[in-house]
């Protein structure tokens, strides 16, 4: 068996990972920051006529996982179990109620544990108006063999490596593992035994129940994001601001300037 089969036996392994981020991912971060920067970056799907949906929307994931049945559905805060996360697309543009492949903001959604004596986010940043830097619901949840509400907390991030723009993962690869020697606390793991947030291209990972600001040295802005807490990149890895309508989640543009790195 050669190398490459071998790896290919253990799973999504980084090289399948990085090539796909070289071919799906130009297109889908072109044509995202396309939209925030207001310049044409890709031809344009979006000549015809449809709509930008703030809602959040599954996305197919390349390998089996929970939520693939889902994909092209509205994100719902009850699909999440404490632990899981999702990716999604954030302002896609749809047509004919379909997603239009390449458009929107990349989004990966976690619902970390609700544990307020390691979850830290700043509470002074401006935000669209009923947007909040996490969704938090302390009485949802209950545990069925105490009767008390686990409660629920979601973070949305977005899905680019501040590094070099690859697509950071939730619990979805571990070939190679990622390295858990964090120059930062990581409650995540240290505390609860799950890994953080991991860009398997270089091994960045962040820490999503620490938000923090940082700068974006693309344009000086300051942005809240999840504390990058191992590898190569240098800062946190931006979050989404988010509410819930009928049970979806929303992203709110707390500043487009946050979401400018990649191209
Ligand atoms: S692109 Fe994520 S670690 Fe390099």
């Amino acid at each position: 068996m050669s190398w490459e089969e071998g790896e290919r036996n253990r799973g999504w392994t980084r090289r399948e990972w990085v090539k796909l981020g070289m071919t799906v991912g130009a297109i889908g971060t072109l044509a995202s920051l396309g939209a925030v920067s207001g310049r044409q970056l890709v031809p344009p799907p979006i000549e015809r006529s449809g709509e930008i949906r703030e809602t959040i929307f599954y996305t197919k994931f390349p390998t089996p996982q929970w939520w693939n049945s889902k994909v092209g559905t509205p994100m719902k805060v009850g699909d999440f179990k404490e632990w899981e996360g999702a990716t999604g697309v954030w302002r896609g543009l749809f047509q004919d109620d379909a997603h239009v492949p390449g458009t929107g903001f990349p989004v990966l959604v976690i619902r970390v544990k609700r544990d307020d004596t390691v979850f830290a986010a700043p509470d002074d940043i401006s935000l669209p108006e009923g947007f909040s830097l996490f969704y938090d619901d302390p009485t949802a949840d209950v545990d069925p063999d105490t009767g008390q509400p686990r409660g629920v907390r979601i973070i949305v991030a977005f899905d680019r490596c501040v590094h070099l723009c690859c697509y950071p993962g939730w619990h979805v690869v571990d070939n190679p593992p990622p390295d858990r020697r964090y120059i930062a606390p990581t409650p995540t793991y240290e505390k609860y035994g799950e890994d953080p947030i991991y860009c398997v291209c270089h091994g960045s990972q962040y820490e999503p129940m620490t938000l923090v600001q940082h700068v974006n040295p693309r344009n000086n802005a300051t942005y809240v994001g999840a504390l990058h807490t191992h590898g190569p990149a240098d800062r946190a890895l931006p979050i989404i601001a988010v509410k819930v309508e009928g049970g979806n989640l929303v992203g709110g543009m707390a500043d487009p300037a946050w979401y400018v790195y990649c191209g």
